[in-house]
């Protein structure tokens, strides 16, 4: 009974079948590579949820009218203590171009984050920049709409932008 387990066992381990596993275990590298890759992929167009919530609007929402009082509102843009945001602006860009922006050589000051150095875009981005007409505490805000091109300016951390802090037209 002993003897007949033990040969069972070496059985199972012999090499022929081992061999027999080995187009088996390249299937699982090669699985283990596309997941890999398709991971890097998701990463490039990824972004900082509420970056992306606060300023990027990519394609541009259809909204003929008010654009922004609509805008403010479905990305719940306001001042912490609930008072109307003074101005805010929206980047009509991919996030990958945005995020690329990590990459820029040309480094400014931050107004913010003194002494540390922010990223300015090389090239202007379309966006639309809102301003306060009226109301001072949020929903009741309204604003007025401009459209216009401008560098951004960035300020980035191991995952890529964590803060838009300004334009610059
Ligand atoms: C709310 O916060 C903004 C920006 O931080 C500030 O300018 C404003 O004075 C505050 N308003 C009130 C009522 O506290």
């Amino acid at each position: 009974m002993l003897s007949m387990r033990v040969t069972a066992k070496r059985k199972g381990i012999r090499p022929k079948h081992v061999k027999d596993l080995i187009p088996l275990m390249i299937l699982m590298v090669i699985i283990f590579l596309v997941l890999l890759f398709w991971e890097n992929e998701l990463d490039e167009e990824a972004m900082a949820a509420t970056l992306e919530q606060l300023h990027v609007d990519y394609p541009q929402s259809d909204i003929p009218i008010r654009y922004c009082n609509h805008m403010v509102i479905q990305r719940v843009i306001k001042e912490p203590n609930n008072t109307c945001k003074k101005e805010h602006f929206f980047i009509h860009e991919r996030p990958r171009n945005i995020n690329s922006v990590c990459n820029s050589p040309r480094m400014v000051t931050c107004q913010n984050y003194a002494p540390s150095l922010c990223f300015l875009s090389e090239i202007k981005f379309k966006m639309t920049v809102c301003k306060l007409t009226e109301g001072t505490r949020y929903p009741a805000c309204n604003y007025r709409v401009f459209a216009t091109e401008g560098f951004i300016v960035v300020t980035c951390d191991d995952m890529g932008p964590a803060k838009i802090e300004r334009y610059t037209e």
